[in-house]
């Protein structure tokens, strides 16, 4: 640009001054900043520097500058933090202090045992059962109404509480015998036997095969006469198609040669036992849950209380 561009003239239309910028003809006029506009800038300046002083800003080695007011974002979660601990406190308090049957009688106390042992499932659970408690291959899933050892809240603490085959004393523990591994029984009778157990749930298995006599010498006194299972033995029901460990022939029989025996820890002492009792309302209300002495459960409704989270800086 030349001199002679940037000449600074009067306007004529408006009696401004120019700038001395020309584009194509076109030329700026040199008009002040509006007042308002200066008074904001002005009024920004000054919160900004304040600001500096009273809450933390200038980064610095190691985090930043205090500030005066001693402000912190960890301090206010910290406070609200509490708050939530509080309150939980009082329903831990009183659902501590409730048989089960209390509990699922009472909307809010039955939600808050809910959301707890939702959580503590996520933290000690999901690992072997799912997230969403589905189960997996010699992981049974939860949401279903086949249970191994019993689906009441009772039978579900119990479980929790002690495992299976956990080494417990309490622990649940029978164990099926490894029928040809322990040569109980003869390749040609396990054969037989898979044969009749394979047909109940296709409804093709009667008693005339030879695997119905072997069954119910070997196999009822667990499973069943029916094979409908056996809950004080942790025996499933073998007749529904659903399989903890497989369901095809060559499973089958490698389930009755060598047996399984799954085993679940026990839980009452890690986590206590107002957790173990939030978890068993937890499993219980995933959609298998069988009723026993405890009697219309109301759900859908939100917990009082939000859980509190772990503040760490
Ligand atoms: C290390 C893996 C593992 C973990 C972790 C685990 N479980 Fe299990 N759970 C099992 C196995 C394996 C079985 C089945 C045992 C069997 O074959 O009888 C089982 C069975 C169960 C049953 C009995 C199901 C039925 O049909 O009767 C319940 C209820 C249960 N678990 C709940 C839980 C809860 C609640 C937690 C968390 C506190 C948990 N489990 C953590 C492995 C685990
Ligand atoms: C002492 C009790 C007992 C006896 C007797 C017994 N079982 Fe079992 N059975 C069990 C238990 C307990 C399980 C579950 C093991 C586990 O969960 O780890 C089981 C599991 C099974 C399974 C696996 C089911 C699945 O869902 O994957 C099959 C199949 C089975 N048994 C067949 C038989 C047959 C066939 C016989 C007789 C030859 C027999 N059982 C005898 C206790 C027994």
């Amino acid at each position: 640009m030349t001199d002679e561009h940037r000449k600074v003239e009067v306007d004529e239309i408006s009696g401004v001054n120019t700038t001395g910028h020309e584009w194509d003809g076109l030329k700026e006029l040199n008009n002040p900043l509006p007042r308002w506009w200066v008074w904001v800038f002005v009024a920004c300046c000054i919160w900004g520097a304040w600001y500096w002083v009273i809450y933390p800003s200038w980064p610095i080695p190691g985090g930043a500058t205090k500030g005066t007011s001693g402000y912190t974002q960890y301090d206010e979660l910290k406070a609200s933090q509490a708050e939530i601990i509080k309150r939980q406190e009082a329903y831990l308090d009183k659902f501590d202090k409730s048989s089960f049957e209390d509990v699922m009688k009472d909307p809010e106390l039955y939600s808050f045992a809910v959301a707890g042992g939702s959580a503590a499932f996520k933290d000690n659970c999901a690992t072997c059962h799912g997230t969403g408690a589905e189960g997996g291959k010699g992981y049974p899933n939860l949401n279903d109404d086949d249970w191994l050892w019993g689906g009441t809240i009772n039978d579900i603490y119990t479980t929790i509480s002690y495992g299976i085959r956990s080494g417990h004393e309490e622990a649940r523990s029978s164990q099926m015998p490894a029928f040809g591994k322990d040569s109980i029984l003869k390749k040609e009778e396990i054969e037989q036997v898979v044969d009749y157990v394979l047909g109940l749930s296709e409804g093709k298995s009667n008693e005339a095969m030879p695997g119905y006599a072997i069954f119910q010498s070997n196999c009822a006194s667990c499973h069943g006469a029916d094979a409908k299972g056996g809950r004080d033995f942790g025996a499933p029901n073998l007749s529904d198609a659903i399989w903890l460990y497989g369901g095809t022939k060559d499973e089958v029989t490698n389930t009755v040669y060598n047996a399984h025996a799954g085993v679940m820890p026990t839980w009452q002492a890690r986590l206590g036992d107002s957790t173990v009792r939030q978890l068993a309302i937890y499993v219980h209300q995933l959609g298998g849950g069988e009723k026993d002495e405890t009697k219309s459960v109301q759900t859908g409704v939100q917990s009082p209380v939000e859980s509190p989270v772990q503040v760490s800086e």
